[in-house]
């Protein structure tokens, strides 16, 4: 599928819930957070028709994500289902982002699935920072849950949100607990999408901080390396590969090859819009017509996101956990 702007789109990110057993503060808000009602929800035979119908017109990536997907009960069923399309070569890559809270009772079956790679968030090594930004978690739950996966060669990217005033001071020893436990990272800039508790402005922290502060500390080379996301990658001087997501200060939507569908059914051709449109009610329609459907929304992806950090919310309608990021 190629849309207005000549990009090719092969990459679907499939947020199978809103919910979430964490409550990061630069994601939701604490209170007033808002979710779908649960008969909105896509089941899970929806989801697998959704999933069919992307597959058949041209995704070969997809990644599940959340809220936190760990938490839906079908998440295995949903997980084997994509292994078979990959099986039969319909697909090219199964991947998962996660809090990582119930990485040590999946991952097992996650290895076994042939998930190809997973991200997981942490944003601190603190355990007090990391019940403060996620309103109650528990760091040593997430940890061990990373043992676990590396334990079972399970190709593991740390996602860190750079914000201001909270762990810019844990940049440099983030690098080398990551480098230690060979676990590829990234450094993200956080995203107006949804009005929080504070303003954007006091969150933000320009990727080119921790750049720069890596840079002088461990030295920074280009790396070509490309997994068609949104991350530009580096290598340091100790080996380890470092992405860094700048959707503020170096927009990178020409590029962009990716949609996504949200737990209620919704396709958001892009993240930074509020222009979508409902599957889940057209689902009793014919395959072709949904199909489509989906084919006209991509085609009309817009170019590119106008996020300004000095607004209070971008998009007007959703936060980050109802589309996954
Ligand atoms: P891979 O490159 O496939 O490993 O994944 P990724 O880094 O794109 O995925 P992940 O789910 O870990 O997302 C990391 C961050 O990138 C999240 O904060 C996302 O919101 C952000 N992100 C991913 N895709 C886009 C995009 O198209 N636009 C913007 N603005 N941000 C994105
Ligand atoms: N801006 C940037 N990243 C965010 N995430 C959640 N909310 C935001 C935001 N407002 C991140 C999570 C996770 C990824 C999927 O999105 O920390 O790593
Ligand atoms: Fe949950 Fe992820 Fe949002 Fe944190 S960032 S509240 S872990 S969905």
């Amino acid at each position: 599928m190629i849309d207005n702007f000549g990009r090719k789109i092969n990459y679907l990110r499939f947020s199978i819930t809103d919910r979430c057993d964490l409550r990061c503060k630069y994601c939701m808000p604490i209170k007033n957070q808002k979710f779908y009602k649960k008969d909105n929800i896509l089941t899970t035979l929806e989801i697998k028709k959704i999933l069919s119908l992307f597959i058949e017109t041209g995704i070969k990536k997809i990644r599940i994500t959340g809220g936190e997907p760990l938490i839906r009960k079908d998440i295995l069923e949903i997980i084997t289902f994509l292994k078979n399309k990959k099986k039969k070569k319909l697909i090219e890559e199964i991947l998962i982002t996660t809090n990582g809270t119930q990485l040590k009772k999946y991952a097992k079956n996650i290895s076994d699935l042939g998930v190809d790679r997973i991200n997981v968030s942490l944003d601190t090594l603190i355990p007090e920072k990391f019940q403060f930004i996620t309103n109650g978690g528990n760091l040593r739950q997430v940890l061990d849950g990373l043992v676990e996966a590396k334990k079972l060669k399970i190709k593991i990217k740390i996602n860190t949100v750079l914000l201001k005033n909270f762990n810019e001071d844990e940049i440099k020893s983030m690098v080398t607990w990551c480098k230690k436990h060979s676990f590829k990272q990234s450094f993200i800039e956080v995203m107006p999408v949804g009005e929080v508790n504070t303003s954007r402005t006091n969150q933000f922290l320009p990727v080119s901080y921790a750049k720069a502060l890596i840079k002088k500390n461990f030295g920074l080379e280009n790396l070509s390396l490309s997994t068609n996301g949104p991350s530009k990658y580096y290598k340091t001087s100790l080996g380890n590969v470092i992405g860094f997501i700048s959707p503020l200060t170096n927009n990178f939507c020409s590029s962009c090859n990716r949609i996504r569908v949200t737990s209620n059914g919704m396709l958001y051709p892009c993240l930074g819009d509020n222009g979508s449109v409902d599957l889940k009610s057209s689902l009793h329609k014919s395959d072709s017509e949904i199909i489509e459907i989906i084919k006209n929304s991509i085609y009309h992806k817009p170019e590119k996101h106008f996020f300004d950090i000095k607004e209070k919310s971008y998009v007007q309608d959703r936060f980050m956990n109802t589309t996954g990021g």
